[in-house]
């Protein structure tokens, strides 16, 4: 047993495989569209490319740059009333602006209210090009964080190592990482997407072994600070058709997160289709 699953392990064990299943496993796909794409009809037919897709009983979560979150709110309103039965395709930010006491206003940021007025019901924090390339540090993280459920959305938290190490260092580096940007019973309700940021950005190949051990070992030590049952685990990095499915079998995640897959609708939908089938 993994937490709430049960491992599977084929007869020949020697293949080191495993599947997880868990008949409660309710997945969610989300779309990290990152700074594209350009205009605002690119967005109209990226949303309704993912609400076509959308099958029965399945949940995508679209995070849009900030200036076209009103209009990815208006094209997913309109349309709500198609989809599927059980269908859900939800509305999340890619960033939030920490709710400081010495500053109530801050230039250039957009505040949880003005989210939350648009329906944005997640926000991603803590992902590696923010930490990396725009340099925010463990604290500004866990300034987003707080600011997220302050507002009553959920957060989706990323972590990951930079380089690639063993899974237990892996593990160990993401716990810290989550544990510094959510104090215990701040989160009722987290999505933590571990991303290891060297298998960010296309790459060909998954180390899917390593994802899956690196997972394991997160939701086992991490249930000693916070109950793993209050966590959505995503897994996000090079996610492709090819490799949805295996990942969604191998690893112990409700979800994944998907950065330049999903700009495509028909590799998108390919995901779509692979993972729930
Ligand atoms: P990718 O991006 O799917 O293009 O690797 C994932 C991410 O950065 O979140």
């Amino acid at each position: 047993m993994c937490g709430g699953y049960i491992v599977i392990l084929p007869r020949k064990r020697r293949t080191r495989k495993i599947i997880y299943m868990d008949a409660k496993r309710t997945i969610l796909i989300v779309c990290n569209w990152k700074s594209e794409p350009d205009t605002p009809q690119q967005v109209q037919e990226l949303v309704q490319g993912v609400c076509r897709s959308v099958g029965e009983g399945q949940s995508v979560l679209i995070t849009p740059p900030h200036i076209f979150i009103p209009t990815a709110n208006q094209y997913i309103t309109d349309a709500r009333a198609s989809l599927p039965v059980g269908a859900h395709v939800l509305l999340g930010a890619q960033d939030i602006m920490i709710d400081s006491e010495s500053a109530s206003v801050l230039t250039g940021e957009v505040s949880g209210d003005m989210l939350v007025s648009f329906g944005v019901s997640h926000v991603l924090v803590g992902h590696s090009e923010r930490r990396h390339v725009l340099g925010e540090s463990d604290d500004v993280v866990q300034k987003k964080l707080s600011s997220v459920v302050a507002h009553g959305m959920i957060p989706v938290l990323c972590v990951g190592e930079s380089k690639r190490t063993t899974p237990r260092i892996a593990a160990d580096f993401c716990i810290a990482q989550v544990l510094h940007a959510c104090s215990k019973g701040l989160c009722k309700k987290l999505c933590i997407a571990y991303e290891p940021v060297w298998e960010i950005g296309g790459r060909e190949h998954i180390d899917i072994e390593y994802v899956r051990d690196v997972l394991v070992y997160i939701r086992e030590k991490l249930n000693v600070d916070i109950p793993t049952t209050q966590v959505t685990f995503l897994y996000g990095g090079s996610v492709r058709c090819e490799t949805a499915l295996e990942l969604i079998h191998a690893c112990p995640i409700e979800g994944l997160l998907i950065g330049s897959a999903s700009l495509d609708v028909g590799a998108f939908s390919c995901i779509l289709k692979s993972v729930y089938s």
